[in-house]
């Protein structure tokens, strides 16, 4: 019933991957990648864009997960923040790629959907100067290194409004072989989040991608912003 509600009934995994992603520094090669680096892999289809939401996050809104007012950072072509708007919500999204923002623009547009979709860099969210109930992050947390990690999870604290929870996907410890983003560990996601968090869950998961119709193991974590 969501694929109606967001008009996705019927579509296609697509595109290819272009091999940026060869890893040659133990999995972490993610963490050195430049916000250039996903601008031009936007110039074609990346392998996390594909072209639907992610089933954990369709699952999350069709269990009511997803309310007040939502934030989808690095939204890429803006799939979740559009979940959002189909579901009558608030919804905001950002990404520091130009031609992701663009073409989430263009999505909304075609739908009928009203997203505010910005270039904005996920380290500097106070700069929006708003709070959310939702945060949705779909790829995102992955992408940073253990310096970029910390500074993401401060600048998370200041667009979650207190009781607010926060939804994470990212490649886990479990997926095999060392190409495309660093792999996360549980006890990485806990130590990540201090006393400002709380884990509600971290699942096990998995992430759709345009190479390998198996998806990547992945983690689901659902996190709630203390007050403090
Ligand atoms: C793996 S992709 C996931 C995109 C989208 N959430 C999805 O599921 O299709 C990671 C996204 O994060 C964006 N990104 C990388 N670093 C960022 C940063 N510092 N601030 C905001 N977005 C960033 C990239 O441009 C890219 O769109």
């Amino acid at each position: 019933m969501i694929d109606d509600v967001i008009g996705l009934r019927g579509r296609k995994l697509c595109g290819t991957f272009k091999g940026r992603e060869r890893d040659t520094t133990g999995g972490m090669l993610a963490s050195g990648r430049t916000p250039g680096d996903f601008e031009a892999m936007y110039a074609g289809t990346p392998p996390w864009d594909i072209g639907r939401p992610q089933p954990t996050f369709l699952d999350l809104a069709t269990a009511g997960e997803i309310r007040g007012r939502v934030l989808d950072v690095g939204c890429g072509t803006g799939e979740h923040a559009l979940i959002a708007a189909g579901l009558g919500l608030d919804a905001t999204g950002v990404d520091t790629s130009p031609t992701a923002i663009e073409a989430a623009k263009a999505k909304a547009q075609a739908r009928g959907l009203s997203v505010r979709f910005r270039v904005q860099d996920a380290l500097q969210l106070a700069a929006l100067g708003e709070q959310f109930d939702t945060v949705l992050d779909s790829g995102l947390f992955h992408v940073f290194d253990d310096s970029a990690r910390a500074q993401y999870v401060e600048s998370l604290k200041a667009v979650t409004r207190e009781g607010g929870r926060y939804f994470m996907l990212c490649f886990s410890d479990r997926q095999p072989g060392t190409v495309g983003p660093r792999r996360v560990t549980e006890p990485e996601i806990r130590a990540s989040f201090g006393q400002d968090w709380r884990i509600d869950s971290i699942v096990r998961a998995t992430m759709d991608i345009t190479i390998d119709p198996g998806g990547a193991q992945a983690w689901l974590s659902a996190i709630t912003r203390e007050p403090g």
